[in-house]
């Protein structure tokens, strides 16, 4: 299939538009063969000079139960001494990125039912991420520390074509920040080399249709909010 066959490009905005971030998961297994065809499709994502600087660790069975049991014993015990290793979020959030942040977490809390003052269900919601919201496949991905800001454009390019290629097989998908808390557990129960850094944690499965979680559809600002055209009129 040629790049100018308006097939691929319907396919591509479709699987665009298709994918969501999803947060139940039924406890199906998802064959090896289907996570190695996910991985290897994704790993066409382009890199600069092609240096492809992801490497994919896949959690399953005793080894995702027990890094699960772990970190949720950790988040349990409130210990303040799990800290990311890098920023992913400013100190401080400002606008227009605090109201699209407020309304993603009023979004997933109304749903669920969840009031703005009840930290019991919070932290239970919050729990969920730690046993990947049931998914029977945790993804941790990990880049060497050496290398600098340029592979993490690169990186999210190969994040996103995971969860695109996950979605055209019927598999679901939620990339997670928040075991990036937890990279020390992580590391030591998966054995990263010294130069290796946790960018992040992904969910993946098959979505539960019965969860109500699974049913957020999340907006977008539209275009004229983040496109500046020079020279050109809107269409
Ligand atoms: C790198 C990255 C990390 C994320 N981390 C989390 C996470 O820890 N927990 C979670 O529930 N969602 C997480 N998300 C999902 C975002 O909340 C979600 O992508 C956003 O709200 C847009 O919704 P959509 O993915 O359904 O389009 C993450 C997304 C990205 C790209």
């Amino acid at each position: 299939m040629s790049a100018r066959d308006p097939r691929l490009e319907v396919d591509a905005e479709m699987l665009l538009a298709a994918r969501r971030s999803i947060r139940a998961f039924l406890p199906q297994a998802v064959p090896a063969a289907a996570i190695d065809a996910v991985l290897r499709a994704a790993a066409r994502a382009p890199s600069g000079n092609n240096i492809q600087p992801w490497r994919v660790h896949v959690v399953v069975g005793e080894a995702r139960d027990a890094l699960v049991a772990e970190v949720c014993a950790a988040y349990d015990a409130g210990d303040s001494r799990h800290r990311a290793e890098y920023p992913y979020y400013p100190l401080e959030f400002f606008e227009p990125y605090l109201a699209r942040r407020r309304r993603n977490g009023w979004g997933l809390y109304g749903l669920l039912g969840i009031g703005k003052g009840d930290r019991t269900r919070m932290h239970a919601q919050h729990r969920r991420n730690f046993e990947f919201f049931g998914a029977p496949v945790g993804l941790m991905f990990t880049i060497d520390r050496r290398l600098a800001q340029g592979s993490w454009l690169d990186y999210g390019m190969f994040l996103q074509s995971v969860m695109l290629a996950a979605c055209s097989r019927g598999l679901a998908t939620c990339a997670q920040a928040a075991w990036n808390n937890y990279h020390r557990i992580v590391e030591a129960r998966l054995g990263f080399a010294p130069q290796e850094q946790l960018v992040c944690g992904m969910a993946l499965g098959y979505a539960d249709p019965a969860a109500v979680e699974n049913t957020l559809v999340t907006e977008r600002a539209p275009l004229d909010e983040f496109v500046v055209r020079h020279g050109l009129r809107p269409a």
